[in-house]
Formats: structure tokens, sequence, C-alpha cells
């Protein structure tokens, strides 16, 4: 099957969230299967274009319309020798040479741009996928794009639209269509919801096929606690909207190799190899350097959805258990200033990182017994994955893919992978912590085995990247 994904962002050119972490396995994962050819379309970025890493061989040019303008379009490919998979670039340093990759006023206006000389390139190329697949607020046009000015071309082939993250819907004044798309007004109702013109809510409605990155995600995506106003739009689309659970790459995530361990493991002697680690992880910030204690990680934005808040909350109580925390991340002033004041009153026992530091991110994961992941709603959750593949316990709220990946530890049975917490309450997501504990210091030995189970499954891209194959062909079909 020939397959074009079209994002805003990918590794390892550039990510700034988990979107970027899948536009970088999910091609890899679906290349690798027989008689697929996959290309990946991104915005060529001045932080790639100019970052020196990267090969890559000028195609042409040529402009698209955007409503009464022509805007240029450079083309670039990566050199590459993998044949099945080829990653396009798409340039105009107007719209991608900036600071930053999100968050200017004209953000519409750039990704509308990129949506249509993405489809053009394809055109312009000859590259006929079967599927065209689509991600979050940013690309959601295209399937829109596909039915309308862009029909001729792609008669034949479907559209499939992955909701990542529904918070971002791409909202614009209702005259966008008029200024900036440039498509017939009978598409004004189709791109028009609650009096704004609204990216998602059109991929939602025009896309063959619509997906989530959970099973559970897109179960609640159908009530409006979770929806953000798009509950309804959603569940009329039926069986046409699903959940696929997000793996990780195994490779970039592997405890036998990946940068800034003390030492390399697996889960035959995970037990030497975590101890190592831990040891490293307490030198290296200050905290009291101690075997037996737990500690207790976070690697997050500190944004108030990944339910730093509840943490907050029980911190000093957390803080009298025989616990160490370690925490990893930026972002709200008012959790940065919170926690910083907790490592100042608790320096032996607690670390706060106002840093993004991917290897000294693996050293935590490496390093800690148990991993806190509190969020309100969680589309999937990468961190939870990656915390269980280096033997590192999750305790979870249970929402989203967080449900879907830490199945509950049953001490009667001795099945699961963590510690889960039904409803975003604070003193729960405690008891959650206490239950983990409990296990820790009080059945050791069978938190070890929990440990080890968690380092032994399977959580690549290769169950996904078939569920995916079977939604194109849903979507071929039908
Ligand atoms: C978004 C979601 C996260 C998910 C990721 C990749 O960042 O918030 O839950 O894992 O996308 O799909």
């Amino acid at each position: 099957m020939k397959i074009a994904i079209i994002a805003s962002e990918g590794a390892p050119f550039l990510k700034t969230g988990g979107l970027g972490d899948v536009i970088q396995a999910l091609p890899q994962a679906l290349s690798e299967l027989p008689k697929n050819e996959v290309s990946v379309i991104l915005p060529y970025y001045g932080k790639i274009k100019y970052s020196g890493k990267w090969d890559t061989e000028f195609l042409g040019s040529f402009k698209v319309q955007l409503a009464w303008r022509r805007e240029y379009v450079g083309m670039f490919r990566l050199k590459t020798r993998r044949k099945k998979l080829q990653v396009y670039f798409i340039d105009n340093e107007r719209y991608f040479n900036r600071p930053g990759i999100y968050g200017y006023d004209d953000d519409g206006e750039r990704f509308a741009f990129f949506s249509k000389a993405a489809l053009s390139l394809m055109a312009g190329l000859g590259l006929q996928p079967d599927v065209v697949h689509c991600h979050d607020w940013q690309t959601a046009l295209v399937p829109l794009l596909m039915k309308t000015e862009f029909a001729g071309d792609f008669g034949q082939t479907k559209s499939v639209f992955t909701i990542h993250n529904i918070e971002y819907q791409g909202k614009a004044n209702l005259h966008f269509n008029y200024d900036v798309l440039g498509l017939d007004g009978s598409c004004d109702e189709i791109l028009r919801f609650d009096d704004c013109t609204n990216f998602m809510k059109a991929a939602i409605v025009t896309a063959d096929r619509v997906n989530t990155v959970s099973e559970t995600y897109a179960q609640e995506l159908q009530y409006p606690y979770y929806a953000h106003g798009l509950a309804g739009m959603l569940s009329s689309r039926g069986p046409a909207f699903s959940g696929i659970t997000n793996g990780i790459d195994m490779e970039l995530f592997n405890p036998e190799k990946s940068a800034g361990l003390a030492a390399f493991y697996n889960a035959g002697n995970m037990r030497e190899g975590k101890l190592a680690n831990k040891r490293a992880l307490q030198q290296r910030l200050g905290l009291a350097v101690d075997d037996d204690v737990a500690v207790l990680a976070m690697v997050s934005r500190l944004a108030g959805h990944k339910g730093i808040d509840l943490l907050c909350y029980i911190a000093e109580r957390l803080l009298q258990r025989r616990v160490q925390l370690v925490i990893i991340g930026t972002g709200e002033q008012k959790y940065e200033w919170f926690l910083s004041s907790l490592q100042h009153r608790y320096p032996q026992q607690a670390s706060i990182n106002l840093c993004f530091d991917p290897e000294l991110a693996n050293l935590v994961y490496a390093g800690a017994d148990a991993y806190l992941m509190p969020s309100m709603s969680e589309p999937c959750g990468l961190s939870q994955l990656i915390a269980m593949r280096f033997g590192t316990v999750p305790v979870v709220h249970a929402v989203g893919g967080l449900n879907d990946t830490v199945e509950p530890y049953d001490e009667t049975q001795n099945t699961g992978r963590g510690f889960t917490f039904q409803s975003y309450n604070a003193d729960d997501f405690l008891g959650a912590i206490d239950r983990a504990l409990g296990l820790y210091y009080d059945a050791h030995e069978r938190w070890l085995a929990l440990a080890e189970h968690d380092m032994r499954q399977d959580y690549s891209w290769k169950i996904p990247a078939q569920r995916y194959m079977a939604l194109y062909k849903d979507a071929l079909e039908g």
C-alpha cells in the first residue's frame, strides 16, 4: 500500500511533544511491512533546514494559491537509502523560518498553506498514495481539500485523520475560507462550528476514517467532559471513529543502550541494573544515596491537565512517607514555584529539575522505582510506556491511554502492570501511591517481579501498525 503521512512535526527532525514521536515511529513501522511505501511530509522549519544535520535535495518549486495570493513552495527530499520510506519537506521561509514552531497569530494560515502545499507536492511528483494520513488540527484541512480543490488528483485516495490532542482544534474567524483557503462557498458550513472556522471539525466530518490514539480515549471523546465541544460530531461518525493505542520506539527507549544511563540492563539483570542507575541518579541530583528508599518520578510538562494540581495537593503528606521524589519538566509558573519551594524544604528528599534534558530523563526512567502519571485526561501517553520498558512501575489515573496500557495490579492473581485510581482526586492518587509503597516495602520480591514483568511486555509499534493497516484497508473498502 502507498501511504502518505502529513504532519506538522516529526522526530528526529523536530518535535515538541508526543505527536513528534508518533510521526517518527509509525511511518518507520509501516514501511517495514511488506509491499508498503511510505512518504512523510513535514514543514521545512528553519530549525531543520539550517541545523546542518540533514542531507536533503532540492526537487523544484511551485506556487500555491491562497485566496487571492500565490505563495512559494520549495520541495526538498531527505537523502536516504531507505527506499520504502521517503521524507519530503515543504519550504517557505516566511512561514517556517521562525524562532518557534507554533504560537504565531497566523498559525491558521501557515498550516492551511502547508496542507495545500503537501497535497500539491504529492500531485506534482505523482506520488498517488492509496491513503493520506493526517494528524491534529494543523493538517486537519487535508481531507476537505482532497474532496474539493484536489478532487481531480485524489479521487481514488482515502483520508484518515488522527486526533492526538483535541484541546487544540485550529480555530479562526468565519472569513478564513474567503481570506485564506479560497474554497467554494459551499464549504463554509463544513468549516463552521460554533460561529468559528474550526479545522478539526472539518476533518471529523470529511475524513474517510477518524481515529484517536487509544481505545478508551475514543470512548471518552464521545462525552462533553473530554471532547472540548466536539463530542456530538465524533459520535455522529459511528464506527468510522475508533481508537488505536500508540506504541513506542523500542530501540530509542531501550535500557540496554539508551543514552544517559549509568548501567545498561534488561529484564534478566534488572535488579542490579536499576540499582546502579538509582545510585547514580541520587548522586547526580544531590539526594540521600539510599538503595532501599522508593524513588518516585515524573517526567512531564508542568501543566494543569497533567495532574500537577493533584501532586501539589498531596506533596507535603507524600514527603512524610519514606520516599524520594524526582521531577523533570518545565511549565506553568505556579507549579514551578511550588515545586521549587518543596525542594528547598526537603533537599535530601525532593529533586525538582526545571529543564528538559532527554539524557537525564532516561536516567530517571532507569533509576526510579515508580512513575507517577495522574493526568486529568490522556489521549495515549508515552511516558508510562517508557517507564514500564525501563522497569519502573506506573501509578496512573485510569483515563484514556493510561487505562488501556496500565492494567491494575491484582495482588491475589499477581497480574497487571501498575497501580491506578479512578476519579480525578488527590486523595485517591495518594491512596494509589500508598498501595504501590505497600508492595514496595512489604513484599519487595513481588514488586521486583512486577517490574520485571513490565519490562518484558511488547510496547512496540508492531501491533498498532497492523491496526493502522486494517484501518486503511477498511477506508479503502468502504
Ligand atoms: C499527544 C497526547 C498524548 C499522546 C501523544 C501521541 O501529545 O497528549 O497523550 O501520547 O499525543 O499520540
